[in-house]
């Protein structure tokens, strides 16, 4: 079967057809996502805090991007079907127009098919950059980990009127500027759904309620693998004697079929 790829995507989205996005870091987990029917693999900078023990994603570096990408593109690509490979720019890797480039050079040369950068309006220059470049990007909105001490702790965003106001507009014109995909990471269900209506673009979420396009979960969270605080949005698919693969493959029919993620996973405003 034909490898996934932004156009597979896109076409779901214009098909109401739901999809499943999925962390992975290496090879053995890629490929078995992808088995699963996962359509996106990401190769998240959350890998600083399941691998590596980080208190937060700031640590992680491009290199180590780099290095987990080019392991999970080689398991993908042993998959009855690849996944689209996204794999994220890290903290203070895109701040400027020439960081970004050689940034995505990097990880785009380790085998990811685009980039996801955490941001709002300030990413449109960088979008459109990597546009010409020929570099697909997601932009991240809502909770983005890596401003984590700018918020003062993980915390939903988007409450406020204001402020969920300006997240409408930032999705749409980062969607103008040639986002090919929009993340929104813990924000009220509803105006979730309000961007998701919004913009022509498939919209992943996590924690964002159930209209978007796609549900994106950290694997280890999803396998109820985490040992520390479980986010109220996560759901253990590891159960009822499951297997890992079989884990993998319940969540894509529970995203596909939209009873994951029920009402209790999500945030009112
Ligand atoms: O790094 C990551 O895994 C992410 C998802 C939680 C969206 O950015
Ligand atoms: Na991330």
């Amino acid at each position: 079967m034909s490898p996934i790829n932004i156009r597979t995507l896109q076409a779901k989205k214009d098909q109401q057809e739901k999809f499943s996005v999925l962390t992975a870091y290496d090879a053995t987990f890629a490929q078995l996502a992808a088995d699963a029917g996962v359509d996106a693999i990401l190769v998240g900078d959350s890998l600083g805090m399941v691998l590596q023990g980080q208190d937060s994603t700031l640590p992680v570096t491009v290199a180590e991007m780099a290095y987990h990408t080019a392991c999970v593109a080689r398991g993908n690509r042993r998959a009855a079907r690849p996944a689209l490979i996204m794999t994220d720019l890290p903290f203070m890797s895109y701040g400027t127009l020439e960081q970004a480039l050689d940034s995505a050079r990097q990880v785009m040369q380790a085998g990811a098919h685009m980039v996801k950068l955490e941001g709002d309006d300030w990413l449109i220059p960088i979008i459109e950059s990597l546009g010409r470049q020929g570099v697909p990007v997601c932009a991240h909105l809502g909770l983005t980990p890596q401003s984590v001490n700018k918020f003062g702790g993980y915390r939903v965003q988007g409450r406020e009127q204001e402020r969920a106001e300006a997240m409408v507009r930032h999705a749409i014109a980062l969607a103008d500027a040639g986002a090919d995909l929009l993340l929104l990471e813990c924000v009220p269900s509803a105006l979730a759904e309000r961007i998701t209506a919004s913009v022509r673009v498939p919209v992943i979420g996590i924690g964002a309620g159930s209209a978007t396009d796609a549900q994106v979960l950290v694997m280890h969270d999803m396998l109820g693998l985490n040992p520390n605080h479980v986010p109220k949005f996560v759901k253990n698919f590891m159960t009822d004697g499951r297997g890992v693969k079989e884990a993998f493959a319940a969540y894509v029919q529970e995203v596909e079929a939209g009873t994951f993620p029920g009402p209790e996973h999500g945030f009112n405003a």
